[in-house]
């Protein structure tokens, strides 16, 4: 399945264009399918409907598990790194993840868990999270995995939307020098719930929690009550294999919905060929398995390719900023996958934090989540790659499933900040305002897809039209992205940012609409208009303009007021860093905010606001632009 020159890359790439159905039947071919496909791909994005390899029978956990045991039972699959560094790593090898996920999904079954249902999943970083989401895979269950930093009522609110049966989580986390009480959370969560029947509860901080008789129990008493033997449901290819919500530009996160066979051909074949893994090598991704990037890349990728995938629960500034480095060194990671944000994090200690690491087992480094600024991609070459590691910078999304434009490593020139060429079977398109292709090199324009590739969203759980509306009813017959996006003179992709309210910071995306209805939520808040704006280490911040009309004389205590909320309802990493008290938004005549005119303001570009005169009161801008300079 691996490329290893860049004509290869162009002949892959070709054949991937023109036959893409023999091209991919070619790559699942690696995988081990329980039954073959009738059919590789049919598809009609109007609808949309998009199969892959339908007919087709497999367990992705057996692809992930079973099938490596025989030659590589005794090789690490999951090594596992502590907050604390003082606290002993801790292996699994293939054989006892294996056994431990038999196990555990014995545990869900017993738990009344059945094929179909829907298990929410709310953990730290630990070797056990893994274990739950592929025990759910295991039996057929679809498991919707909700970042340990969300809040109760956004843990509730997804839920509800999929009717979960079940939630397995913890007593709490450490991130760091804090401690997150997960079971509190669900416990508040769970006041809102009706369809939860149990709660399974690992031990990993060991405070003090609530369990309620009858519906809470403990991961380390069920495990006794049940044996490590449990075979793998049979599923078809395009049975649902989880849901994982993401913020769009309207409304509440929606559940993006991946399916069985394409999601994992499409992780695997990615992972095998951007990072150039080889047999033996440790894989890290820092990222939370909260994401879309912890599900493909340490979870489903790697395994699918019977590597060792490195997990670590902590944060990068903890106990210092040495610490990643730290990890490279003790486990002799090989390849490194982090995010910009991270960078420009630890950029910001300067080299002191690296000097004296042993970085040379790196041969591979990659970057997810955002735009990579030119000085974060130096950095990162120079002083981590020491100018000797490729760095592939991947563009992808939670409804990709997988990486879709990134160079190939050892195989496509890097160029900093480009995501470089699109991967095989990946057909991106950049179109105008109204949908018309831009053609040729050096343009610029709004980044969609044209073909469907395996690893691709089916739909947004019990909500189809809003997948339509979404993602295919903008452009007719593209995937639309949501990103700008430049082509360069060598035909190379850029990705500029989105194009739409979502914001992206730190890598998380959210919703200016989702972060504007917390807000509006806080008592004495009349209306509020969130925007994006240029952050240093964030990549974005977040923007708040609220009126506010009974605002006493202590500014900011309300202000400290209105993160609280924001923190009740979504959770701490949708907390505006700049909120400004006003009178009135920019609106038009028809009610609509001009964003354009609050995102200038944000950026401190106020210079040049365009034309104004179509708002109904063009004064509040000029008081707008006044108060933001007393910020
Ligand atoms: C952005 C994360 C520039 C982009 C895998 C996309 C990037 C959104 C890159 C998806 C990159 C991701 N360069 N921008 N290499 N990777 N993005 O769903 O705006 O959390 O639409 O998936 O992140 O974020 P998501």
């Amino acid at each position: 399945m691996q490329i290893n020159t860049f004509e290869e890359y162009q002949e892959t790439y070709q054949k991937s264009i023109n036959q893409p159905e023999e091209f991919w039947a070619g790559i699942a071919s690696n995988f081990l399918w329980k039954k073959k496909w009738d059919n590789v791909l049919s598809w009609d994005f109007a609808s949309p409907s998009i199969k892959w390899f339908e007919g087709a029978k497999l367990n992705i956990t057996e692809n992930c598990l079973d099938r490596h045991l025989a030659e590589k039972g005794d090789t690490p699959a999951i090594v596992w790194e502590p907050n604390d560094p003082e606290k002993e790593s801790i292996t699994l090898t293939y054989r006892v993840l294996h056994e431990q996920v038999c196990r555990f999904a014995n545990v869900l079954k017993k738990n009344g868990v059945q094929k179909g249902d829907r298990v929410c999943i709310y953990m730290p970083m630990v070797p056990e999270l893994a274990v739950a989401v592929l025990a759910c895979a295991r039996i057929g269950a679809v498991h919707s995995v909700v970042f340990g930093g969300f809040s109760a009522k956004s843990i509730a609110d997804r839920i509800n939307d999929a009717a979960c049966k079940v939630v397995v989580t913890a007593d709490g986390a450490f991130r760091g020098n804090k401690q997150i009480q997960l079971k509190e959370v669900i416990d508040d969560a769970l006041i809102g719930c009706p369809t939860i029947e149990k709660v399974i509860v690992l031990t990993h901080t060991r405070t003090p929690v609530s369990m309620l008789k009858g519906r809470d129990c403990w991961w380390e008493d069920e495990i006794k009550l049940v044996d490590s033997n449990c075979p793998a449901e049979e599923m078809n290819a395009e049975d649902m294999l989880f849901i994982l919500y993401t913020s769009g530009s309207t409304g509440k996160p929606k559940g993006v919905v991946h399916t069985c066979g394409g999601y994992m051909v499409y992780a695997g074949y990615t992972f095998s060929n951007v990072f150039n893994y080889q047999p033996g090598e440790v894989y890290f991704c820092t990222a939370d398995i909260g994401w879309i990037t912890g599900h493909s890349y340490i979870v489903y990728g790697p395994l699918s390719q019977g590597a060792t995938t490195l997990m670590f629960e902590g944060i990068p500034t903890y106990p210092n900023a040495s610490r990643f480095w730290d990890i490279v060194e003790k486990h002799q990671v090989n390849i490194l996958y982090t995010a910009p944000t991270a960078i420009r994090s630890l950029m910001g200690f300067g080299t002191a934090p690296v000097q004296g690491k042993d970085l040379s087992s790196l041969r591979v480094l990659g970057s997810v989540g955002e735009p990579i600024n030119e000085e974060a991609w130096h950095w990162f070459d120079e002083e981590i790659g020491k100018k000797n590691c490729p760095i592939v910078d991947t563009w992808w999304q939670t409804e990709t499933g997988g990486i879709m434009i990134s160079p190939i490593a050892f195989v496509t020139p890097t160029k900093p900040s480009f995501a470089t060429l699109p991967l095989p079977g990946i057909q991106p398109i950049l179109v105008d305002e109204q949908g018309k292709e831009i053609e040729g090199n050096g343009v610029n324009g709004n980044l969609c897809i044209k073909f469907p590739w395996p690893g691709m969203l089916r739909t947004t759980y019990g909500d189809h039209e809003r997948c339509r509306l979404t993602y295919f009813s903008t452009y007719q017959n593209l995937y639309f992205t949501g990103d700008g996006c430049l082509r360069d003179e060598d035909g190379y992709y850029r990705i500029t940012g989105r194009v739409d309210d979502v914001i992206n910071v730190s890598g998380h995306r959210i919703g200016t609409a989702e972060v504007e209805n917390a807000i509006n939520m806080h008592a004495g808040v009349i209306e509020s208009a969130v925007v994006g704006y240029p952050h240093d280490v964030k990549g974005q911040g977040i923007f708040a303009f609220v009126i506010y009309p009974g605002l006493s004389k202590d500014e900011d205590l309300t202000r400290k007021d209105i993160l609280q909320t924001v923190t009740r309802i979504i959770g701490a990493i949708a907390k505006p860093d700049k909120i400004l008290f006003v009178s009135g938004l920019p609106k038009t005549r028809s009610g609509k905010i001009m964003r354009r005119i609050l995102r200038k303001v944000a950026e401190g570009d106020t210079s040049n606001l365009g034309d104004i005169s179509t708002l109904l009161d063009p004064a509040v801008v000029q008081e707008i632009i006044d108060k933001s300079k007393q910020l």
